[in-house]
């Protein structure tokens, strides 16, 4: 489908979505009522009107959405799909994490560790603890490491409010954290949740670097909005 197909396609309420530029703008529509069809013709609309693909950034959740999200670019401006930044947001976070990693004092190829690695991290801590079946708690501490950073909860926060709730299991989660990230910390690696943290602590904290994303990308689109934190 060209672009002009795409267009005539669209209903008059996708079309005002595509068509408008005055600022932010939240779509709001139900499962399967083409919001991500708009989004994507709004992106070739977008490169039509003379806006830089590379200076385009689209963020949605899964690895599957940025892909179709790609693929649908693609076939509207051919040659385009590849420059635009379409990313998940983790992998947005590890793009600029990359970009900026002196600013953060991590190399520029920091590993990244998954739920596997995580585990394997936390089951360590455990045996290094003396904690006599570490494997029944391994789980549930990795969950709330990746809770914790999700509210971007520090080990220090995380043991104050353990510590007031007089809890063992939390105490121990807490010092776990503490010692997870220390070891992250040693190995130059960052986990999923801080390719996340890392990014907001990033842009918050370093008025420089955020002028500069913010002057460089001259339009942000998101999918999947409603599954933000
Ligand atoms: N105006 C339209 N006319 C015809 N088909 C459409 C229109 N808008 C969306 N679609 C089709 O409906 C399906 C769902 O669209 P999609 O953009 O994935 O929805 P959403 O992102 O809201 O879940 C897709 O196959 C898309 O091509
Ligand atoms: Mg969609």
């Amino acid at each position: 489908m060209t672009l002009e197909e795409s267009l005539k396609s669209l209903n008059p309420q996708q079309l005002e979505a595509v068509n408008y530029d005055a600022g932010p703008c939240l779509i709001v529509a139900g499962a399967g009522t083409g919001k991500t069809k708009t989004l994507t013709t709004k992106i070739a609309k977008l490169i039509a009107d003379g806006y830089h693909p590379a200076r385009i950034l689209a963020v949605t959740f899964t690895n599957k959405a940025a892909q179709e999200m790609r693929e649908r670019v693609e076939a509207l401006v051919p040659g385009a799909g590849k420059k635009v930044w379409i990313h998940t947001f983790h992998s947005f976070g590890v793009r600029i994490l990359r970009q900026n990693a002196q600013a953060l004092g991590l190399s520029r190829d920091f590993a990244i560790y998954d739920d596997s690695d995580q585990k394997k991290v936390v089951s360590l801590i455990l045996e290094q603890m003396g904690i006599k079946d570490p494997k029944k708690e391994i789980s549930q501490i990795v969950s709330l490491i990746s809770r914790a950073k999700d509210d971007m909860v520090s080990p220090e926060t995380m043991m104050q409010s353990a510590t007031a709730s007089g809890l063992d299991f939390k105490i121990r989660a807490a010092e776990v954290y503490r010692r997870y990230e220390q070891k992250l910390k040693e190995a130059g690696a960052l986990d999923f949740g801080d390719l996340l943290v890392k990014t907001v602590v990033l842009l918050r904290d370093h008025e420089d670097i955020r002028n500069y994303y913010q002057e460089f990308f001259e339009y942000i689109l998101v999918d999947e909005y409603q599954d933000t934190n």
